[in-house]
């Protein structure tokens, strides 16, 4: 039986990604997140999902030298923020985040969000940047239908992946199908949506009858539509559990249900917005 560390999915690049990725967005930098780190990969965990915005980078390679695991048995991911698109900005902010990583290659980099008039250059820099060898994979982030079939429509590499606020109130059916027909893996963040819909009557009621608490249920929803999920806590129970999901299944009733509570929540920012 697979377990959050040895379930993975195979990306397009020829890379496998491990399903369960811990999130460090609003992760403290420091003591905070270094011990998140370092817990989860005690746990298991073998994904790391951080973001030069984040301002945690230093201390997630902090946590993975405490981990004593071996570079390559860590997937880590990070981001090109805003501010630093384009193509020469995004070649200096990824140079930047390496070396406060402390690492000399990612598993995978990231285009944090589709900037207008700059995300095909940076795209082009991402592409660079793999062809290098400095990151395994090169992917996306909150990039809607028409974003991708922009990028698509120029991009060498393909993206190996979208990570997009996904959950059984947000399910980005257009976008998923997209990335679906292009062979571009979803990855959900805000899985738990952001801890707003845990104790919703559907969420709770499933949660009884599987004998899992909410927050499992709502991850293990994502990992049997095939996403990556990147639930975030800093409290090591919770990363344990977010974690054993790997023991039980949703029955065709329960993920029915949960297809069911569709409402549009976007918890954090809307890339609808964004032309
Ligand atoms: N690419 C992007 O634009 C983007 C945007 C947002 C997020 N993300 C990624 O996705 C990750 C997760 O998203 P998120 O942080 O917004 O939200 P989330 O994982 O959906 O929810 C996190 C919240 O749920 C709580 N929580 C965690 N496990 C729990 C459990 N088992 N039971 C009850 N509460 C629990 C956490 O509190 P405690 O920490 O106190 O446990 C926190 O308040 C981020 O860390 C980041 O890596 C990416």
């Amino acid at each position: 039986m697979a377990d959050v560390s040895t379930a993975v999915l195979p990306l397009n690049s020829g890379v496998a990604i491990p399903q369960v990725g811990l999130g460090v967005w609003q992760t403290a930098r420091g003591e905070t997140t270094q011990a998140a780190v370092a817990s989860a990969l005690r746990i298991g965990y073998r994904h790391i999902d951080t973001a030069r915005i984040y301002g945690n980078e230093r201390d997630v390679g902090i946590g993975i030298q405490q981990s004593g695991l071996l570079r390559s048995q860590v997937f880590v991911t990070t981001k090109l923020w805003n501010d630093d698109q384009g193509y020469d900005s995004a070649l200096r902010a990824f140079d930047a985040s390496l070396a406060r990583l402390g690492l000399e290659y990612v598993d995978l980099y990231l285009l944090h969000w589709p900037v207008a008039g700059r995300r095909l250059d940076s795209w082009r820099a991402l592409e660079r940047i793999h062809a290098d060898r400095r990151a395994r994979a090169i992917g996306v982030s909150n990039f809607l239908a028409t974003h991708l079939d922009e990028l698509l429509a120029r991009a060498q590499i393909m993206p190996a992946v979208n990570q997009i606020e996904v959950s059984p109130f947000l399910q980005q059916r257009e976008t998923r199908s997209s990335c679906g027909r292009h062979g571009i893996v979803v990855e959900a963040y805000s899985p738990l949506t952001h801890g707003q819909r845990l104790g919703h009557p559907a969420i709770t009621k499933i949660a009884k009858r599987v004998g899992r608490s909410p927050a499992q249920v709502l991850l293990r929803w994502g990992i049997q539509h095939g996403m990556v999920v990147l639930p975030k806590s800093t409290r090591e129970a919770r990363i344990r559990e977010n974690a054993a999901i790997f023991d039980f299944e949703l029955d065709a009733d329960a993920m029915t249900t949960l297809d069911g509570c569709e409402e549009g929540l976007a918890t954090g920012w809307d890339p609808r917005t964004q032309p």
